[in-house]
């Protein structure tokens, strides 16, 4: 069997996410909306218990983290304050020839002379900023007085409403808040599928810190971080750190990590893990004339604390997901001829979808009803798909090509017509492995949640 390019890889990745109900383009009927997309009903599923696992493990398997969610559109006063009005912006350049509109970093230079990527044409304008906040206006009036913008990171909510969680969860320094939501950045050119959108998710946590802790905690958090990605399921020899150098960290921030993946397109990155010192809590004190200090009640002291934030891209995490868990292998269809099997080889946890139930057959009235029973003893433990439709081998096709990890079959000796001692037991099927094992109805669900949670 030849192995795919990395360029086919992903456009076999596209093309299923689309087939299979994970990711579709947003406004597809209408010609789609460049740089958005809407997740299906599995991709909302695989989203979803990406989201759940980092909040069980960042919030509730810890006692030093609590959560919040904040609003989407907030005061401009906060943009202004943390410095994204002035200053979140790329350069932008524009070529003449085909009027693209191009980042600066992605003009191509050839024998010395730069050229449009997309044309070739050289003649191009100067860079210049463009502010990637999406811009709106609150209230009735269109003017300067009712301007806000779309959040670009959900960070600043957090920073907002530091002393108000602080003064609720009464929590001791080291201490962090954390947030999953909406956020969204007028990208110049969208691309590589979801991996660079317009509207995407983060899941982020500000943990605040004593300024001495704070190098400390930066090496904490990234190591927890690699983690985190082993514990779904992304192999540790796809996954980079990179440190990103002096001159292209931000100006507050003391160090930041990348944590980057192998996307069939290249390295890219997951998420960013900073110290950003205090200078978020001190602009936003600076700006509101509130005080956002902590008091030390042993030292009696009062000081704004630091911050170590990991910050992921949800979207990107579920895109490396999908593109770890393809694969392509032999198996034997019907006839026991070999055939390409096309398997996604999601970690239990992650998969949209647990466990396949099936009837052997679906014109047996009690095969059916036994593997019904099946499905509704399941169900409140698990998302379980029920499916009767055609040969065996095909359902267990159409689920290994969507990662569910079990398929369980009942047949004849379930009900107890071959040998009395397999009544009341079904097959279990594996998905990757593809190995089959007989158990008893009773002990499903047990096994089952043992290794989906
Ligand atoms: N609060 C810090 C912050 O927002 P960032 O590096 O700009 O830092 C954090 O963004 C993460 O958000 C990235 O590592 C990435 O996973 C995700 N992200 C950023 N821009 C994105 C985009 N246009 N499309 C999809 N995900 C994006």
């Amino acid at each position: 069997m030849s192995v795919p390019s990395d360029s086919q890889r992903m456009e076999k990745i596209v093309s299923l996410c689309k087939r299979r109900g994970f990711i579709f383009q947003s406004s597809e009927i209408y010609g789609g909306l460049n740089g958005l997309w809407d997740y299906g009903p599995l991709g909302v599923e695989l989203k979803r218990n990406l989201k759940n696992y980092w909040w069980r493990v960042m919030v509730h398997e810890r006692d030093d983290v609590v959560g919040m969610d904040g609003s989407i559109l907030m005061n401009r006063a906060v943009w202004k304050a943390s410095g994204h009005e002035d200053t979140f912006t790329d350069p932008m350049v524009d070529c003449r020839s085909c009027k693209a509109r191009l980042r600066a970093d992605q003009i191509v230079e050839k024998k010395g002379a730069k050229q449009c990527p997309v044309c070739g044409g050289k003649d191009l304008t100067e860079p210049r900023s463009f502010n990637l906040m999406f811009k709106t206006y609150v209230g009735a009036t269109e003017d300067e007085s009712s301007v806000t913008y779309l959040r670009p990171e959900t960070a600043q909510a957090i920073f907002a409403q530091f002393k108000n969680v602080l003064d609720v969860s009464r929590k001791k320094l080291p201490f962090g808040i954390a947030q999953i939501g909406k956020a969204f950045r007028n990208e110049i050119n969208p691309r590589n599928f979801t991996f660079r959108s317009r509207e995407f998710e983060q899941m982020e946590l500000e943990y605040f810190c004593r300024a001495e802790e704070g190098i400390k905690l930066l090496e904490y958090w990234k190591e927890e971080r690699l983690k985190f990605y082993g514990n779904i399921g992304i192999a540790r020899d796809k996954l980079h750190v990179l440190t990103v150098p002096d001159e292209e960290r931000a100006f507050y921030s003391k160090g930041t990590y990348d944590i980057e993946y192998d996307f069939p397109f290249g390295r890219q990155e997951l998420e960013g893990v900073a110290y950003r010192t205090d200078y978020d809590l001190s602009q936003h004190q600076k700006a509101s004339g509130k005080s956002l200090e902590y008091f030390d009640e042993e030292t009696k002291q009062k000081f704004l604390p630091h911050v170590v934030e990991p910050s992921a891209g949800v979207d990107r995490t579920v895109l490396a997901l999908i593109c770890e868990a393809y694969s392509e292998d032999q198996a034997p269809d019907e006839k026991g001829k070999m055939e390409t099997r096309v398997v996604l080889r999601f970690h239990p946890r992650l998969a949209p979808i647990k466990c396949g139930v099936f009837p052997l057959l679906k014109n047996n009235e009690q095969l059916v009803a036994k593997a019904k029973q099946i499905a509704d003893l399941l169900r409140p433990h698990m998302f379980v798909f029920y499916d009767e439709g055609g040969a065996i081998g095909r359902r267990y096709r159409r689920q290994d090509e969507i990662g569910t990890p079990f398929g369980i079959t009942v047949d004849f000796e379930t009900l107890g017509e071959k040998d009395s001692a397999l009544c009341d037991t079904v097959t279990l099927r594996e998905r990757d492995s593809m190995k089959q094992e007989r158990v008893a109805i009773k002990d499903l669900a047990n096994l089952l949640v043992a290794q989906i949670s």
